[in-house]
């Protein structure tokens, strides 16, 4: 059984580099470009969508030098990688708050975003100035706004940044870390949930193969009994 939505939170680029003694933002260098890989694994194995944690809304709490090292090398990796998205049929979505990025930033996004949507291949979503509470409460105000008295799950959904994509099968978190960090909070009710020690730069296609072949044997059920 392949999931048709894995998710990641890709955490451990600074503790991958400390290691190695190289400072932290070598770590997030090799971290983007494990992306790749991972994307066309994924592809291979017929995977329709994944979805990558790159920066959260607590995240712009880190040193400011940090923070802009991200933020560049962000708008470096869309800028250089776009064509060959577009080549490889990836549709490109962002989710999360875009105005709290630079505007030069945002707009290789809004760009990376446009160029792609055509691309019918796999849709990678990456979570960038994402938070969980925030996005919920964003639908929430949104449907306020509406002027709506009674919302039903769809009608949620749909004003979530994930409108129209199924909810995640799989979320796999590296590191060693056990938690998820403000991720697809509403989304996630029943992900299957696979964490793994290694860091984020050597989360490999074998790596990957693994957690895939857990999740396959997992038994999902949704609160009813198990199917034989
Ligand atoms: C994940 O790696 C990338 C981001 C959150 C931007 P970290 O930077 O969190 O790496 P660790 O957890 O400090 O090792
Ligand atoms: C989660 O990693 C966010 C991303 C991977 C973008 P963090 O490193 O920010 O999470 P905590 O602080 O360890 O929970
Ligand atoms: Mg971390």
């Amino acid at each position: 059984m392949i999931p048709r939505h894995v998710a990641f939170i890709m955490d451990g680029n600074g503790r991958w580099a400390q290691e190695l003694g190289l400072p932290r933002n070598q770590g997030h260098r090799a971290g983007t470009d494990n992306l790749k890989r991972i994307i066309k694994y994924a592809r291979t194995k017929g995977i329709e969508v994944l979805t990558f944690y790159a920066f959260s809304t607590e995240n712009f709490s880190r040193p400011l030098s940090e923070v802009t090292f991200l933020f560049s090398l962000i708008s470096e990796y869309f800028q250089r990688e776009i064509q060959e998205m577009i080549e490889e049929g990836m549709q490109v979505h962002f989710l999360g708050d875009l105005s709290l990025f630079p505007r030069p930033v945002r707009m290789v996004l809004e760009k990376t975003q446009q160029l792609t949507e055509k691309g019918d291949a796999i849709r990678v979503n990456i979570a960038l100035g994402y938070g969980a509470r925030a996005e919920i409460l964003s639908a929430v105000n949104a449907l306020l706004k509406e002027g709506v008295e009674k919302v039903d799950e769809e009608q949620f959904a749909s004003k979530l940044y994930t409108a129209g994509v199924p909810d995640p099968d799989l979320i796999i978190r590296t590191s060693g870390e056990q938690r998820l960090s403000n991720f697809l909070l509403y989304q996630s009710a029943y992900s299957e949930l696979y964490f793994t020690d290694r860091y984020w730069p050597d989360f490999d296609t074998e790596a990957f193969e693994e957690a895939l072949t857990e999740y396959g044997s997992r038994s999902r059920r949704y609160g009813g009994i198990e199917e034989k």
